[in-house]
């Protein structure tokens, strides 16, 4: 297999970066190809733990290219603030690391604007992250965005930057929101542009002439499929497309290309912001956040936990062709001695397999459960899928079943060797 998709196929963290890291051995390029800053992706390699925003996973394997694909939003300040972070620990981006001159950038009015319009929605807020992602493909949608590629010309990237400045500030006056000051935005931005100039590059280009030279890729997705901007939970969504799709058009490399799509899924269910989550409990949550886990690796929040919802990785399954379940934590669940599945949503007499579009009736939805009997064992050091207590073999096979797809990766722990393939 040469190319392949890694998606979240619930609500993002699911342990993408982790199975990333895993994958990268395979793999000759990782491309990221939506999102921005608003990804934490956490990878333990040894006993240090990396947290990426922007830079691919794939950055901790030396021989490994990375792309920041079109369809990202480039924070500049904080793609610097990520690329010093690596050198202090050792490790060298420069001629590994390839941002697209398409890719559109997050400036700190986008983050400005981000705050504004999460205050001025009051109890409706989306709990984003912040990142200044919403307002930054705001602006590409609205044609009024600026590209990595222009700064390469600093003559106009300045008069551009000038005009977005002036923009935003009109409309944060108009939310009530205090402006930002230009010229410290204009130092701060030009500055980080001026570091950022020998990384930008046509990473079209370059992706199909390094498949044309049977290098592997692999594609880093960030969120998850219920964060997609049209296939998620909307509004309570971010503003890309997090499924399979959107990593072709973010990258320029077109469906026929792929070879597989793995979709990573926790063994239970978590989200961090607003919004519906059918199968939320509380159970759950207190015994993860008791472990001191399920804490977001961008923002810090507690994460809101809940049973595996087999009715989001199902629709998961069927949105990004899924061929490959990696199902990760399962040793979150090791003390247990049930283990719940929600396998359906029931609204009334009526009986849901997939997640209905409108909030108001998922909204009413109640979860199905299905039981399963726990292993109250612990996982994390085991490697092989046969050495794995047998009810916790079963919950996996049942995972996978009930969604559709098929078990390959079995994760019991946040390390690289914490990781079982079947
Ligand atoms: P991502 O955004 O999908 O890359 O996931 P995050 O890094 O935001 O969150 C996943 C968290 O779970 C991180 O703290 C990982 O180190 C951790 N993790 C991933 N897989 C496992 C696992 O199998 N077991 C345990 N205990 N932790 C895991
Ligand atoms: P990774 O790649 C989990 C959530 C936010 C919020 C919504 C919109 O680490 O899985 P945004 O800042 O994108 O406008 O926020 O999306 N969100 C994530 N949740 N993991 C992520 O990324 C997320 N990126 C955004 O919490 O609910
Ligand atoms: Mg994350």
């Amino acid at each position: 297999m040469s190319n392949t998709i890694l998606v979240g196929a619930q609500w993002g963290d699911e342990g993408k970066g982790k199975i990333i890291d895993f994958m990268t051995e395979q793999a000759d390029i990782v491309v990221r190809a939506q999102g921005g800053a608003n990804a934490g992706h956490t990878v333990i390699v040894g006993k240090t733990q990396y947290i990426l925003h922007l830079i691919p996973s794939g950055i901790l394997r030396k021989r490994t290219t990375c792309v920041i694909g079109n369809g990202v939003v480039v924070d500049p300040i904080g793609l610097v603030e990520e690329i010093d972070g690596l050198l202090k620990a050792g490790i060298n981006p420069k001629g590994r690391l390839h941002v697209s001159d398409a890719a559109h950038m997050v400036f700190p009015y986008h983050k400005a604007l981000d705050a504004a319009r999460e205050a001025l929605k009051g109890k409706n807020k989306i709990g984003t992250t912040m990142r200044g992602i919403g307002p930054a493909y705001g602006d590409k949608i609205d044609r009024v965005g600026l590209r990595m590629g222009s700064i390469l010309n600093p003559k106009r990237f300045s008069e551009q930057l000038d005009l977005g400045i002036k923009r935003a500030n009109a409309m944060l006056k108009a939310l009530g929101a205090k402006p930002v000051s230009a010229k410290a935005t204009r130092e701060s931005v030009i500055k980080a542009a001026r570091r950022l100039k020998p990384y930008v590059a046509n990473t079209f280009q370059m992706l199909h002439e390094a498949s044309a030279a049977k290098k592997r890729m692999l594609f880093e997705g960030a969120q998850g499929t219920f964060l997609d901007i049209d296939h998620g939970t909307y509004p309570y969504v971010t503003s890309s497309n997090t499924t399979s799709g959107g990593m072709c058009t973010g990258s320029g490399i077109p469906p026929t290309m792929i070879d597989r799509v793995v979709g990573v899924a926790k063994a239970y269910t978590t989200r961090v912001g607003e919004g519906p989550m059918p199968s939320e409990d509380i159970v759950v949550g207190d015994l993860l956040h008791g472990m001191g886990r399920e804490y977001g690796a961008t923002t810090g929040r507690e994460r809101r936990c809940g049973w595996f919802d087999a009715v989001t990785v199902r629709q998961a399954v069927m949105v990004n062709g899924i061929t490959d379940l990696a199902v990760t934590n399962f040793d979150g669940l090791d003390t247990l001695p049930e283990v719940k599945v929600c396998v359906a949503y029931r609204a009334g007499s009526k009986r849901f397999d997939l997640q209905p579009t409108d909030l108001d009736v998922l909204a009413k939805c109640k979860p199905v459960y299905e039981s399963f009997p726990g292993w109250q064992k612990p996982t994390d050091k085991i490697r092989n899928w046969k050495d794995l207590p047998l009810n916790a073999r079963r919950y996996g096979q049942a995972l996978a079943k009930l969604t559709g797809t098929k078990l390959r990766f079995a994760s019991v722990g946040p390390a690289r060797s914490q990781t079982i393939t079947l």
